[in-house]
């Protein structure tokens, strides 16, 4: 009677076990099918490809700590965006950005919004991030409203 009852133990860990092997495989079958289908969409390691070494330097910091208010798709609708008046302007926007010269980015991301007469709910980051930190933030900014640059 013991040993029935170990051998039906066994038979159903063997079964599980085995099932379960399947559906592994089954789901590698399927990603291998996934990728295969969306050749045209490149998979998310070769887009970070196209960012620059400083680009994605500075996507870390974005990431960081301008993503909460900016967003992450830099268009000014971050979720503390909706606590903030004026809110952030959409970094996507390619005329108002084009108007905005690398030093007055620079210059704001730096000394924030009232180092530059905008609003002061933009921090300041120049006692955080370093000079080079800043240049890496600003390029990556710059790839929301770029043609070329895939930000992701
Ligand atoms: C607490 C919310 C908040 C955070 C965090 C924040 N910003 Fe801002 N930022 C703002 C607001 C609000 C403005 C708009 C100021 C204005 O138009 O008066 C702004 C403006 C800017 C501007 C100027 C754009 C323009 O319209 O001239 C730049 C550049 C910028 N932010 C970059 C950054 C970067 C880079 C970071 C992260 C290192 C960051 N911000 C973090 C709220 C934030």
């Amino acid at each position: 009677m013991k040993a029935n009852i170990l051998f039906i133990a066994l038979l159903l860990f063997f079964s599980s076990c085995s099932k379960h092997d399947g559906s592994d495989k089954q789901a590698a079958k399927n990603d291998s099918t996934n990728v295969a289908d969306s050749s045209s969409t490149p998979t998310s390691i070769e887009v970070i490809k196209t960012l620059t070494y400083e680009q994605r330097e500075g996507k870390f910091f974005y990431t960081k700590y301008c993503l909460v208010c900016h967003g992450s798709e830099g268009k000014g609708d971050g979720f503390n965006a909706f606590n903030l008046n004026p809110r952030p302007k959409d970094f996507t926007e390619k005329q108002y950005m084009q108007a905005l010269t690398d030093e007055k980015l620079i210059e704001t991301v730096s000394q924030g919004g009232r180092g530059v007469n905008k609003s002061p709910s933009m921090p300041s980051w120049g006692g955080r991030l370093s000079k080079d930190e800043i240049l890496y933030v600003v390029a990556y900014v710059r790839t929301f409203a770029a043609d070329t640059t895939n930000h992701k």
